[in-house]
């Protein structure tokens, strides 16, 4: 039985991850501060397992390190701001909060080296996304690509540059203090469970109001989406392979890369509506194509998607469809 510590466990990822651990049947330490994740009644079930244990605290202080006082196998660095909106509203505070959670997750790693296992860090596909508008880089991206910033001084990219310099710092940390780490770079994850800010929530979300006519943005950009028990599956398999030490790991979906149009005729096809569609440009800064190449992931882990786009997109309606129909219930009490 490994001894694990999921940082940013109430999150999307964090949540869906530290469930499934919990389930092998390791001991999960748990730790987030809520700013975006939640208090709900899934979380509260994962917190009555006899094997998993909850710290509240904010990893912007060093001090809440203090509360680790144990051996860890396995540290999932998941907490993070994230979202476009909180990247243009307050870029600085996402760079403030990305780089301290990170420095001092690393700080304290380097202090605590013989109680810590491995640790991995959760990148993102942004780090590169400069290099897919400008066209430097090919789709599907492969790791060993140049990281490019479009434009230093637009906020939305504040989120990007948090994260790459999060990889440069856990990559000299790791070389500095010889502590294994792994990269990861997700690329778009969804499913029950992820908020509101992303793609295929904000559609549900409208879809589900009966917004007619329905607001669509960006119908000519791609993505390539993986479903986030292939996300947890795949972080894990990265985590425990030795050959994943010191690399950078992109981790998604490579077997279907297709439009936000296709994607709104298969959530429709799900609901079963059809309404009248309000079609507008994608927000500025986003990039047009994005599709992971998995190659190094297969080549060292052996993983494979499971879940097909369908599969997962009935999953997740299924969910937001029920968390909907609660608020309701609730409103009317
Ligand atoms: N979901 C995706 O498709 C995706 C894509 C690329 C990268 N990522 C990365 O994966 C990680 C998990 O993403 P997610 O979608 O689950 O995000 P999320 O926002 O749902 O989870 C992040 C968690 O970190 C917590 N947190 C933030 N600041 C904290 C602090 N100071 N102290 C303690 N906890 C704090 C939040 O409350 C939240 O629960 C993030 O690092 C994100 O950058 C995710």
């Amino acid at each position: 039985m490994a001894n694990v510590l999921v940082l940013g466990a109430a999150g999307f990822i964090g949540f869906h991850l530290s469930r499934y651990i919990a389930d092998e049947g390791h001991q999960v330490t748990l730790c987030d501060n809520f700013m975006r994740g939640k208090q709900d009644l899934d979380f509260a079930n994962l917190l009555s397992a006899p094997n998993v244990r909850f710290v509240e605290a904010d990893l912007t202080q060093l001090s809440s390190f203090n509360l680790f006082n144990e051996h860890y196998d396995e540290i999932y660095l998941l907490a993070s701001v994230v979202g476009v909106r909180n990247a243009e509203t307050q870029p600085h505070e996402v760079m403030r909060i990305n780089t301290n959670i990170t420095h001092n997750t690393l700080t304290w790693a380097k202090d605590q080296h013989h109680n810590i296992g491995k640790i991995l860090y959760a990148s993102t596909s942004e780090v590169y996304a400069g290099g897919v508008s400008l066209g430097h880089v090919p789709v599907p991206t492969p790791e060993q690509i140049p990281l490019t910033i479009e434009d230093i001084r637009n906020p939305r990219f504040s989120y990007a540059i948090s994260k790459l310099w999060g990889e440069a710092c856990c990559l000299h940390y790791a070389n500095a203090y010889a502590l294994k780490i792994s990269i990861v770079r997700y690329h778009n994850i969804y499913g029950p469970r992820m908020g509101f800010a992303h793609v295929i929530p904000e559609l549900l979300m409208r879809i589900l109001n009966g917004e007619n006519p329905l607001t669509v943005y960006g119908v000519d950009q791609s993505r390539a989406f993986c479903f986030v028990s292939d996300a947890v599956k795949a972080s894990i398999k990265v985590m425990r392979s030795g050959q994943t030490n010191g690399e950078i790991v992109h981790i998604g979906n490579d077997t279907r890369e297709i439009l936000i149009s296709e994607l709104l005729e298969q959530l429709l096809n799900i609901a079963s509506v059809r309404p009248q569609l309000s079609l507008n440009p994608a927000p500025e800064g986003s990039v047009k194509r994005r599709c992971p190449d998995i190659t190094k992931l297969r080549q060292f882990t052996g993983f494979a998607p499971e879940i097909s786009l369908n599969e997962g997109l009935v999953k997740t309606f299924e969910w937001y469809s029920n968390y909907f129909t609660k608020e309701l219930r609730d409103r009317q009490c």
